[in-house]
């Protein structure tokens, strides 16, 4: 009976993640869906710690102060850190947590190695690769975590693609001689772990610039399938389908990622991309003169404008100012303005983060373009509108082979009429590359924070 209970309570976690996952894939719903998939996961934790039972010694959980111990304070520290952090931080915290994910599946491997009991092959495979793909997913995600948040620079190795391939070719020896039993010497095992801590700090370390959230999520999918060998090794139905969905879902991420980098996945494994910056680095190039607007002029401009394209960028989510977006959208469509928004699909510092973000603010899904509609429809834009949006708008992505953005798609801003630009300063973004639109004759300058300079321009355009 209580294995039923327990089986059961496996089959709705399992439900609960994919009807979870399905709800996230849109802002309106996505709220809910973590709920949902939390409320799963919650059953799912319960009914393991009271009803499962080892299938050998028929035993059940008895330590319940570790156990309750550990979840009392992973549930204060988890709970205190996502009230905490703020938006633009959230890349960093997903790392962390992405990290304890792949250091949880480390951990599983090593206990279960440990354990004196023979194991087969089959087991040995899973304990394996589990610890294998756990260790370099927690050492890359903290790589990466010190990096999003400014603790570790960029740094590129010399000689980091052989380093790189003579790791990964000693992990898949020593991998072999474990699993196929050549040696019972447990230090191999250790070898293995050493091995890949290093290669998942080396190959994330060069990764820089704009190629970052290509890391991010290939990291997240190799967590996912650490955990899913975990569910093999427990023969956890749960586990297994929570780990076969971030797998398989950060897999998609990273091809789509990809994509909007133009980069290879084959780049990405071997980490080669994004160590070399030359040429264009901020500072680099001589650059012309640019030229301001005001704020009287931008908003005679855009009042008397028929489509007016709004371009957010990371600089919003800084300023918190996706309400007086929202705001400024609303007073020009009571003018008779056409108002979209172009989405790039790396805007921002984390994937989704402008939908996220215009959401809060209850900006229509349906006026969010995303990168090739937007492109499609930006010759017949008046204004575009710029929001501390930077590398996604660079020409260089097109333009300069030496950059390190080169061939990644932008938005094609310059096809539009008029192009005015909001930010703070003539500071870079992300790749601390100089930007050559903001001195193209097109472009107007408009600086200030977003926030302030949105609330100002509401306040012009009703006077207009
Ligand atoms: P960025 O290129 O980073 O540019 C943001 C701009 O916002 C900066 O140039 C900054 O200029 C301006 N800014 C900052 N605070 C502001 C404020 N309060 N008011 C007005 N402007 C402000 O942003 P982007 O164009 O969104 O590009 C995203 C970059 O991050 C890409 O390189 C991308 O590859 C990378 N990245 C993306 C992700 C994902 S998945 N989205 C993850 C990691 C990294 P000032 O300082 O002069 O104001």
């Amino acid at each position: 009976m209580e294995s039923t209970i327990l089986l059961l309570s496996y089959l709705i976690g399992s439900i609960t993640f994919i009807i979870g996952l399905k709800m996230l894939s849109h802002p309106e719903t996505a709220r809910k869906g973590n709920l949902v998939a939390a409320a799963g996961m919650t059953l799912a934790i319960f009914a393991t710690i009271f009803l499962w039972e080892n299938p050998n010694t028929h035993e059940r959980l008895h330590n319940y102060g570790w156990i309750f111990g550990g979840l009392i304070i992973g549930t204060i520290v988890g709970t205190m850190a996502a009230k905490k952090v703020q938006m633009t931080s959230m890349p960093e915290m997903v790392s962390l947590f992405n990290g304890m994910g792949g250091a949880c599946a480390m951990l599983i491997s090593l206990i279960e190695y440990r354990k004196p009991e023979a194991k087969s092959m089959g087991e040995m495979i899973v304990v394996v690769l589990g610890m294998l793909i756990g260790t370099v997913s927690f050492a890359g995600s903290m790589v990466a975590w010190g990096k999003l948040n400014g603790r570790i620079k960029d740094r590129t190795i010399p000689g980091a693609q052989a380093i790189n391939f003579l790791l990964f070719g000693g992990m898949i020896v020593l991998a072999i001689m474990v699993i196929g039993g050549f040696t019972s010497n447990p230090y191999l095992f250790y070898g293995i772990l050493a091995l890949a801590a290093a290669y998942g700090i080396l190959f994330v370390m060069p990764i820089g610039g704009a190629d970052m959230p290509v890391v991010i999520s290939l990291l997240n999918s190799f967590t996912g399938c650490a955990a899913a060998f975990g569910g093999f090794l427990y023969d956890n139905p749960v586990m297994l389908t929570g780990g076969i969905l971030v797998g398989s879902a950060g897999t998609i991420l990273t091809i789509l990622m990809c994509k909007a980098m133009n980069r290879s996945l084959k780049n990405v494994l071997i980490g080669s991309f994004g160590g070399q910056k030359a040429g264009t680095a901020a500072g680099d190039k001589e650059q012309g003169a640019y030229k301001e607007i005001s704020l009287n002029d931008t908003a005679v401009l855009m009042a008397y404008a028929q489509k007016v394209m709004i371009i957010p960028g990371y600089g919003l989510a800084v300023a918190q100012a996706q309400h007086a977006c929202h705001e400024l959208e609303k007073v020009l469509e009571e003018k008779g303005v056409e108002v979209s928004y172009g989405i790039h699909p790396v805007a921002g510092r984390m994937p989704g983060h402008m939908n996220v973000l215009l959401a809060e603010a209850d900006v229509p899904y349906e006026k969010l373009l995303e990168m090739e509609d937007a492109n499609d429809q930006m010759a017949s834009e008046n204004v575009v509108l710029i929001l501390g949006a930077n590398d996604v708008v660079n020409p260089a992505a097109k333009d300069d082979p030496a950059s390190p953005i080169f061939g990644m798609p932008i938005l094609e801003v310059e096809k539009a009429e008029h192009v005015i630009v909001n930010k703070r300063s003539m500071k870079p973004g992300y790749a601390g590359i100089e930007n050559e639109l903001f001195f193209r004759p097109k472009t107007s300058m408009l600086f200030g924070d977003a926030k302030k300079v949105l609330q100002s321009l509401v306040a012009e355009l009703k006077q207009v």
